[in-house]
């Protein structure tokens, strides 16, 4: 291994903290971090305990209690809740006698709930230890914990979203093995890029393609790639962030665990555009099955020399680590993701400088999402102009769709960047279940805004969004039928970002917590001035917070007021328990 390729760890001495931190709970036999270990891992890093107990405390996945042996969590994401998420929770209390947060008391299960495990499609939806089960009902929960009391373990079982719609990103979907990859154009790219292009050619095919960065705020990627080309400093680092967190958003974990081979393709490309010889991917902690995949993907790739030392006989060498997540939705955000891999809290960080120029350890950062690396490949192995036939003219290619709710058809739908969510809904998606019709869609996860029948002729994509004041975010789509009592599903989703809320700065913790008061109260006042005091402070809170978790509620309020006012006011008449 050359010099850089094993730069990593020790340029920073609290890097890889929360891995260790993961290694020492799962070593535990009592799923948590002792204050022995964390004095230890504070010894051996020349950092106090109070910092190893800072970081520990943050991630919702780490504990410095004792837990019970499996540990279940369910779904409480507001697509699970639409789906009787609420109704599991409760049904394992009563079954358990325990309340969330709690462990029985023979020290066999602790119960958790979870923002959303990223399995929208197939709510609701539970995990238990590492393995995840989708479309649970109380029977399935009661043949999982007999499992889990008889055999001390728990089966998993397959469940990858549905695909609906094209296969052209996703072409090689399924093709879990090596070979099978390539023999669907995976490494294609790759070779010919390492016989043939220089960096700068690399660079421009992707410039020429007019790719858009998938992770929510659609920055041109060539751009960003220059800007780190072009940066002082050495080594230079690229990022994959797989931390999808946003609820809804289901996408990313289709592409880790159905084309584990082309995401690591365009990170090798990317790399290679931008000049640096170390990868590495940050995943979400609730994807254990991602992580095993995409581990599994990199050993076949360095066994056939598509990753590692001079790679297929040219002079290019580059390697990936995996780092794993542990709890947190901010951690996607791309300065709060470099905190948490440098083994701090994850905390967003202010801005300039920007990852580009001083991100990873201090150095330029590429920071890309999985589906913006995922069309690398696609690009460089048909070239741009079959790219720029695809799509709209400001936002080429193929867009993954994650498609929930109250639709006939549910999964991740690829289709052309500029589909109408009428056609998503409709053609795609096969219309509103149960004969049903059509109210709204959150699209864009609880980040986005909702949308009705005044929008379902916008094209999503970027800019066709964005004309309107909307935004397309990381694509996803929850649809809601005429039957959908709004109310608590936006109760919902401002517990959802007062649970996520990093704390840092005041008007988001402060916001997010009263926020969520705040609809209790308008729940049972049904004042019209009740609701403008809400929105009034979620205005201030995007004025004034550091990151765009704490700006985010504004815009998701402000649409239910357009379409819901009528039905936030009455709610009290009718919405009772959620
Ligand atoms: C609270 C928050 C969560 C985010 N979560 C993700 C995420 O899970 N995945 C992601 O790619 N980008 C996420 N982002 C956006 C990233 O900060 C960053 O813009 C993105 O990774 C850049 O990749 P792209 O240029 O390929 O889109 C998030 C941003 C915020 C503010
Ligand atoms: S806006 Fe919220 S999530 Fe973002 S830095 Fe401030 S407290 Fe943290």
């Amino acid at each position: 291994m050359t010099q850089d390729v094993v730069v990593s760890r020790h340029r920073c001495a609290t890097a890889g903290l929360v891995d260790r931190l993961w290694d020492l709970q799962q070593r535990s036999g009592t799923q948590h971090i002792s204050t022995d270990d964390m004095s230890q891992v504070a010894c051996d890093l020349g950092v106090s305990l109070g910092f190893v107990r800072g970081v520990a405390s943050f991630y919702s996945m780490l504990s410095d209690k004792p837990r019970g042996r499996h540990i279940i969590r369910v779904c409480q994401s507001p697509q699970c809740e639409l789906a009787g998420g609420n109704g599991l929770a409760g049904w394992l209390k009563d079954e358990l006698a325990i309340d969330l947060g709690e462990t029985t008391p023979d020290g066999q299960f602790t119960l958790e709930g979870s923002s959303c495990l990223g399995a929208c499609s197939d709510a609701p939806t539970v995990q238990v230890d590492d393995a995840l089960y989708t479309r649970v009902t109380p029977a399935v929960l009661a043949g999982i914990l007999a499992q889990a009391r008889n055999k001390d373990w728990v089966s998993s079982q397959p469940n990858l979203p549905t695909i609906l719609g094209d296969r052209h990103l996703l072409r090689s979907c399924g093709h879990l093995e090596l070979e099978d990859a390539v023999a669907n154009g995976v490494y294609q790219g790759l070779k010919r890029v390492l016989k043939d292009l220089s960096p700068e050619d690399v660079l421009a095919t992707v410039k020429d393609a007019r790719l858009r960065g998938r992770g929510g705020a659609g920055f041109p990627t060539a751009r960003k790639w220059e800007f780190t080309r072009n940066a002082v400093g050495e080594p230079k680092y690229l990022i994959c962030n797989a931390d999808e967190g946003e609820p809804g958003t289901f996408k990313d974990r289709v592409l880790l665990e159905g084309c584990p081979h082309l995401v690591i393709e365009g990170m090798i490309l990317a790399g290679y555009a931008i000049g640096a010889s170390k990868g590495f991917i940050y995943i979400r902690g609730e994807y254990a099955e991602s992580i095993a995949r995409i581990q599994r993907a990199l050993d076949e790739a360095r066994r056939a020399n598509y990753l590692g030392e001079e790679i297929l006989g040219s002079s290019y060498s580059f390697d990936i680590e995996v780092y794993r997540g542990a709890g947190a939705y901010v951690c996607g955000e791309e300065t709060s993701l470099i905190e948490s891999m440098e083994g701090k809290r994850g905390v967003p960080r202010l801005r300039p400088p920007y990852p580009a120029s001083f991100g990873l350890f201090g150095k330029p950062t590429v920071i890309n999402n999985v589906e913006t690396l995922a069309n690398v490949p696609v690009i460089v192995r048909e070239g741009s102009t079959a790219y720029l036939s695809l799509g709209v003219e400001s936002s080429p290619g193929t867009k993954l769709y994650p498609l929930s709710g109250a639709v006939v058809n549910t999964g991740v739908a690829e289709a052309q960047m500029g589909i109408t969510l009428r056609e998503l809904i409709y053609d795609i998606g096969g219309g509103i279940a149960d004969g049903k019709s059509f109210l709204a869609a959150l699209v864009g996860g609880a980040a986005g805004m909702f949308l009705g029948e005044d929008m379902l002729d916008v094209p999503l994509d970027y800019d066709g969004l964005a004309s309107r004041g909307a935004v397309l975010g990381s694509g996803a789509i929850l649809v809601l039928d005429e039957d959908c009592q709004v109310a608590p599903l936006i109760s919902d989703i401002l517990r959802f970002f007062r649970h996520e809320s990093c704390g840092q700065c005041v008007p988001c913790r402060v916001g997010t917590a009263r926020l969520v008061e705040m609809m209790d109260v308008l729940r049972a006042s049904g004042k019209e001035s009740d609701l403008d005091l809400m929105l009034q402070t979620a205005l201030t809170m995007k004025q004034t917070s550091l990151c765009p978790l704490g700006q985010s509620p504004y815009t998701m309020l402000k649409s239910a007021v357009k379409y819901f006012q009528d039905q936030l006011l009455t709610d009290k008449n009718q919405a009772e328990g959620r």
